[in-house]
Protein backbone atom coordinates (compact mmCIF):
# COMPACT_ATOMS: atom_id res chain seq x y z
CA UNK A 1 0.00 0.00 0.00
CA UNK A 2 1.28 3.21 -0.95
CA UNK A 3 1.69 6.00 1.95
CA UNK A 4 0.91 9.20 1.54
CA UNK A 5 1.37 12.70 3.57
CA UNK A 6 -0.66 15.42 2.53
CA UNK A 7 -0.76 18.92 3.92
CA UNK A 8 -3.50 21.22 4.37
CA UNK A 9 -6.40 18.42 4.34
CA UNK A 10 -9.10 20.21 5.97
CA UNK A 11 -10.16 22.40 3.17
CA UNK A 12 -10.47 22.52 -0.76
CA UNK A 13 -7.88 20.75 -2.61
CA UNK A 14 -6.07 19.19 0.19
CA UNK A 15 -9.42 17.45 1.75
CA UNK A 16 -10.51 16.40 -1.72
CA UNK A 17 -6.91 15.00 -2.39
CA UNK A 18 -7.06 12.91 0.65
CA UNK A 19 -10.22 11.63 -0.08
CA UNK A 20 -9.25 10.37 -3.81
CA UNK A 21 -6.05 8.51 -2.31
CA UNK A 22 -7.99 6.72 0.19
CA UNK A 23 -10.60 5.60 -2.82
CA UNK A 24 -7.69 4.25 -4.77
CA UNK A 25 -6.82 2.09 -1.15
CA UNK A 26 -3.18 4.33 0.40
CA UNK A 27 -2.62 4.87 3.68
CA UNK A 28 -3.20 8.46 4.20
CA UNK A 29 -1.71 11.13 7.24
CA UNK A 30 -3.55 14.11 6.52
CA UNK A 31 -2.11 17.20 8.42
CA UNK A 32 -3.88 20.53 9.46
CA UNK A 33 -4.11 22.78 12.27
CA UNK A 34 -8.29 22.45 12.98
CA UNK A 35 -8.82 19.43 14.84
CA UNK A 36 -12.53 19.14 14.52
CA UNK A 37 -12.12 19.27 10.50
CA UNK A 38 -9.46 16.39 10.83
CA UNK A 39 -11.52 14.02 13.01
CA UNK A 40 -14.26 14.37 10.44
CA UNK A 41 -12.33 13.80 7.99
CA UNK A 42 -10.62 10.66 9.58
CA UNK A 43 -14.35 9.53 10.42
CA UNK A 44 -15.30 10.12 6.75
CA UNK A 45 -12.24 8.41 5.00
CA UNK A 46 -10.21 6.06 7.60
CA UNK A 47 -7.39 8.36 6.66
CA UNK A 48 -4.87 9.06 9.91
CA UNK A 49 -5.35 12.48 11.17
CA UNK A 50 -2.29 15.07 12.48
CA UNK A 51 -3.08 18.17 14.19
CA UNK A 52 0.03 20.69 13.40
CA UNK A 53 0.99 23.74 11.88
CA UNK A 54 3.16 23.12 8.76
CA UNK A 55 5.75 25.67 10.84
CA UNK A 56 6.32 23.71 13.37
CA UNK A 57 9.22 21.99 13.23
CA UNK A 58 8.55 18.62 15.16
CA UNK A 59 6.09 18.32 11.95
CA UNK A 60 9.32 16.60 9.95
CA UNK A 61 9.78 14.20 11.96
CA UNK A 62 5.94 12.81 12.44
CA UNK A 63 6.37 12.89 8.53
CA UNK A 64 9.68 11.36 8.19
CA UNK A 65 8.72 8.33 10.74
CA UNK A 66 5.19 7.63 8.59
CA UNK A 67 7.58 7.00 5.44
CA UNK A 68 5.57 8.33 2.76
CA UNK A 69 6.47 7.74 -0.85
CA UNK A 70 4.45 10.49 -1.75
CA UNK A 71 4.24 14.35 -0.13
CA UNK A 72 1.72 16.46 -1.30
CA UNK A 73 2.47 19.88 -0.09
CA UNK A 74 -0.66 21.55 -0.27
CA UNK A 75 -1.08 23.89 2.93
CA UNK A 76 -0.75 27.60 2.06
CA UNK A 77 -2.36 31.00 2.22
CA UNK A 78 -3.64 33.40 0.22
CA UNK A 79 -2.28 36.43 2.29
CA UNK A 80 -1.20 39.70 -0.19
CA UNK A 81 -3.46 38.48 -3.08
CA UNK A 82 -5.72 41.68 -2.58
CA UNK A 83 -2.30 43.68 -3.00
CA UNK A 84 1.05 44.05 -0.89
CA UNK A 85 -0.13 48.23 0.16
CA UNK A 86 -1.23 47.79 3.59
CA UNK A 87 -0.47 44.10 4.58
CA UNK A 88 1.23 44.41 7.91
CA UNK A 89 4.51 42.87 9.04
CA UNK A 90 3.27 39.69 10.25
CA UNK A 91 0.81 38.81 7.46
CA UNK A 92 3.66 39.24 4.78
CA UNK A 93 5.97 36.89 7.09
CA UNK A 94 3.36 34.14 7.55
CA UNK A 95 3.12 34.02 3.81
CA UNK A 96 6.61 33.44 3.37
CA UNK A 97 7.01 30.94 6.11
CA UNK A 98 3.35 28.68 5.54
CA UNK A 99 3.93 28.96 1.58
CA UNK A 100 7.64 28.71 1.46
CA UNK A 101 9.81 28.10 4.40
CA UNK A 102 7.52 24.83 5.62
CA UNK A 103 7.13 23.46 2.44
CA UNK A 104 10.88 23.45 1.77
CA UNK A 105 11.46 21.95 5.64
CA UNK A 106 9.09 19.61 5.18
CA UNK A 107 10.79 18.49 1.76
CA UNK A 108 13.98 18.36 3.11
CA UNK A 109 13.04 16.06 6.46
CA UNK A 110 11.45 13.37 4.03
CA UNK A 111 14.01 13.37 1.07
CA UNK A 112 16.72 10.86 2.86
CA UNK A 113 13.76 8.08 3.53
CA UNK A 114 12.84 8.37 0.20
CA UNK A 115 15.81 8.50 -0.97
CA UNK A 116 17.19 5.37 1.07
CA UNK A 117 14.34 3.29 -0.18
CA UNK A 118 14.44 4.36 -3.45
CA UNK A 119 11.58 5.19 -3.96
CA UNK A 120 9.63 8.82 -3.28
CA UNK A 121 7.03 11.97 -5.27
CA UNK A 122 6.93 15.20 -4.16
CA UNK A 123 4.04 17.00 -5.20
CA UNK A 124 4.38 20.91 -4.72
CA UNK A 125 1.26 22.93 -4.88
CA UNK A 126 1.79 25.83 -6.55
CA UNK A 127 0.12 28.69 -8.32
CA UNK A 128 -0.29 30.54 -11.76
CA UNK A 129 0.63 33.32 -9.26
CA UNK A 130 3.79 31.64 -9.28
CA UNK A 131 4.71 31.24 -13.27
CA UNK A 132 2.80 34.58 -14.30
CA UNK A 133 2.47 38.23 -13.71
CA UNK A 134 -0.70 39.06 -11.58
CA UNK A 135 -1.46 41.41 -8.92
CA UNK A 136 -0.62 39.67 -6.13
CA UNK A 137 3.53 40.38 -5.81
CA UNK A 138 3.59 38.88 -2.09
CA UNK A 139 1.29 36.01 -2.39
CA UNK A 140 2.84 35.49 -6.64
CA UNK A 141 6.45 35.60 -4.96
CA UNK A 142 5.42 32.84 -2.36
CA UNK A 143 4.72 30.42 -5.34
CA UNK A 144 7.48 31.74 -7.55
CA UNK A 145 9.85 30.31 -4.86
CA UNK A 146 7.47 27.01 -5.17
CA UNK A 147 7.99 27.15 -8.63
CA UNK A 148 11.71 27.42 -8.94
CA UNK A 149 12.40 24.74 -5.61
CA UNK A 150 10.20 22.35 -7.54
CA UNK A 151 12.42 23.23 -10.86
CA UNK A 152 15.76 22.63 -8.83
CA UNK A 153 14.53 19.84 -6.89
CA UNK A 154 13.94 17.62 -9.90
CA UNK A 155 17.86 18.77 -10.90
CA UNK A 156 18.95 18.01 -7.65
CA UNK A 157 17.28 14.42 -7.51
CA UNK A 158 18.09 13.43 -10.84
CA UNK A 159 19.61 9.86 -10.67
CA UNK A 160 17.41 8.86 -7.29
CA UNK A 161 14.45 8.00 -8.97
CA UNK A 162 12.26 9.94 -7.16
CA UNK A 163 10.05 12.01 -9.00
CA UNK A 164 9.12 16.14 -8.41
CA UNK A 165 5.40 17.40 -9.56
CA UNK A 166 4.55 21.33 -9.47
CA UNK A 167 1.07 21.68 -9.86
CA UNK A 168 -0.44 25.18 -10.57
CA UNK A 169 -4.04 26.00 -10.27
CA UNK A 170 -5.75 28.92 -11.19
CA UNK A 171 -9.02 29.51 -9.78
CA UNK A 172 -10.29 27.22 -7.27
CA UNK A 173 -13.66 27.14 -5.63
CA UNK A 174 -12.40 26.71 -1.88
CA UNK A 175 -11.78 27.94 1.42
CA UNK A 176 -9.13 30.29 0.23
CA UNK A 177 -10.64 33.01 -0.18
CA UNK A 178 -12.16 33.30 2.68
CA UNK A 179 -8.99 32.53 4.37
CA UNK A 180 -6.81 35.45 2.91
CA UNK A 181 -6.88 38.36 4.41
CA UNK A 182 -7.22 41.95 3.34
CA UNK A 183 -9.35 44.02 2.09
CA UNK A 184 -12.55 42.35 2.56
CA UNK A 185 -14.36 44.49 -0.77
CA UNK A 186 -11.66 43.64 -2.97
CA UNK A 187 -11.71 39.99 -1.43
CA UNK A 188 -15.58 39.44 -1.93
CA UNK A 189 -15.21 41.10 -5.84
CA UNK A 190 -12.96 38.38 -6.66
CA UNK A 191 -15.52 36.16 -4.93
CA UNK A 192 -18.00 37.28 -7.40
CA UNK A 193 -16.71 36.95 -10.56
CA UNK A 194 -19.87 34.94 -11.94
CA UNK A 195 -17.03 31.80 -13.56
CA UNK A 196 -17.16 28.22 -13.04
CA UNK A 197 -14.30 27.45 -11.00
CA UNK A 198 -12.64 24.24 -10.45
CA UNK A 199 -13.12 22.28 -8.24
CA UNK A 200 -10.85 20.73 -5.78
CA UNK A 201 -11.73 17.64 -7.08
CA UNK A 202 -10.15 18.46 -10.59
CA UNK A 203 -7.15 19.15 -9.04
CA UNK A 204 -6.47 16.37 -6.80
CA UNK A 205 -7.26 14.32 -10.22
CA UNK A 206 -4.37 15.82 -11.73
CA UNK A 207 -2.46 15.08 -8.11
CA UNK A 208 -3.10 11.35 -8.47
CA UNK A 209 -2.74 11.60 -12.42
CA UNK A 210 0.87 12.39 -12.24
CA UNK A 211 1.37 10.07 -9.03
CA UNK A 212 0.07 7.05 -11.04
CA UNK A 213 2.33 7.55 -13.82
CA UNK A 214 4.67 4.78 -14.29
CA UNK A 215 7.88 5.03 -12.38
CA UNK A 216 10.16 6.49 -15.81
CA UNK A 217 7.57 8.97 -15.99
CA UNK A 218 7.94 12.65 -14.44
CA UNK A 219 4.90 14.40 -15.16
CA UNK A 220 6.95 18.05 -14.19
CA UNK A 221 4.37 20.90 -14.40
CA UNK A 222 0.74 21.19 -14.33
CA UNK A 223 -1.29 24.72 -15.06
CA UNK A 224 -4.91 24.10 -14.55
CA UNK A 225 -7.15 26.90 -15.27
CA UNK A 226 -10.78 26.97 -15.72
CA UNK A 227 -11.96 27.20 -19.24
CA UNK A 228 -13.68 30.79 -18.07
CA UNK A 229 -10.25 31.86 -17.09
CA UNK A 230 -7.08 33.14 -19.38
CA UNK A 231 -3.87 35.09 -18.79
CA UNK A 232 -2.23 37.92 -20.18
CA UNK A 233 -2.87 41.19 -21.45
CA UNK A 234 -0.71 44.73 -20.59
CA UNK A 235 -2.26 47.52 -17.62
CA UNK A 236 -2.38 50.98 -18.45
CA UNK A 237 -3.63 53.52 -16.30
CA UNK A 238 -2.93 56.95 -15.80
CA UNK A 239 -1.01 57.83 -12.45
CA UNK A 240 -2.72 61.58 -12.14
CA UNK A 241 -6.10 59.99 -11.00
CA UNK A 242 -8.17 60.67 -14.41
CA UNK A 243 -8.53 56.89 -15.56
N1 LIG B 1 -8.07 28.26 -4.41
C1 LIG B 1 -7.36 28.71 -5.42
O1 LIG B 1 -7.89 29.42 -6.30
C2 LIG B 1 -5.90 28.35 -5.54
C3 LIG B 1 -5.23 28.68 -6.73
C4 LIG B 1 -3.90 28.35 -6.87
C5 LIG B 1 -3.23 27.73 -5.85
N2 LIG B 1 -3.87 27.43 -4.67
C6 LIG B 1 -3.08 26.78 -3.62
O2 LIG B 1 -3.71 25.56 -3.27
C7 LIG B 1 -3.34 25.19 -1.94
C8 LIG B 1 -4.59 24.76 -1.17
O3 LIG B 1 -5.47 25.85 -1.09
P1 LIG B 1 -7.06 25.70 -1.17
O4 LIG B 1 -7.51 26.49 -2.33
O5 LIG B 1 -7.47 24.30 -1.00
O6 LIG B 1 -7.43 26.61 0.13
P2 LIG B 1 -8.17 26.27 1.51
O7 LIG B 1 -9.50 25.65 1.24
O8 LIG B 1 -8.11 27.55 2.28
O9 LIG B 1 -7.22 25.18 2.20
C9 LIG B 1 -5.97 25.54 2.75
C10 LIG B 1 -5.53 24.42 3.67
O10 LIG B 1 -4.22 24.75 4.19
C11 LIG B 1 -4.23 24.55 5.59
N3 LIG B 1 -3.27 25.44 6.23
C12 LIG B 1 -3.19 26.79 6.10
N4 LIG B 1 -2.20 27.24 6.89
C13 LIG B 1 -1.67 26.17 7.52
C14 LIG B 1 -0.64 26.01 8.48
N5 LIG B 1 0.06 27.06 8.95
N6 LIG B 1 -0.35 24.76 8.93
C15 LIG B 1 -1.07 23.70 8.47
N7 LIG B 1 -2.05 23.78 7.57
C16 LIG B 1 -2.36 25.02 7.10
C17 LIG B 1 -5.67 24.80 6.02
O11 LIG B 1 -5.99 24.04 7.18
P3 LIG B 1 -6.05 24.57 8.69
O12 LIG B 1 -6.57 25.97 8.66
O13 LIG B 1 -6.98 23.60 9.35
O14 LIG B 1 -4.65 24.45 9.19
C18 LIG B 1 -6.45 24.20 4.85
O15 LIG B 1 -6.64 22.82 5.04
C19 LIG B 1 -2.62 26.40 -1.36
O16 LIG B 1 -1.22 26.17 -1.39
C20 LIG B 1 -2.98 27.53 -2.31
O17 LIG B 1 -1.99 28.54 -2.35
C21 LIG B 1 -5.19 27.73 -4.50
Amino acid sequence: MTRVVVTGATSGIGAATVRSYREAGHDVLAVARRKDRLAALAEETGAQVFAADVRDDTLSEKVADFEPSILVNNAGVGHGIDGLVGAAPHIIQEAIDINVSSLVKLTAATLPGMIKRRTGHIVNIGSIAGLHTAVSSLYGASKAAVHIFSQNLRNELVGTGLRVTEVCPGRVASGFYDAAKGDRERLDAMNTTGIRELDPKDIAAAILFATDAPAHVNVATLEILPTDQAIGGVKMKASDGTT
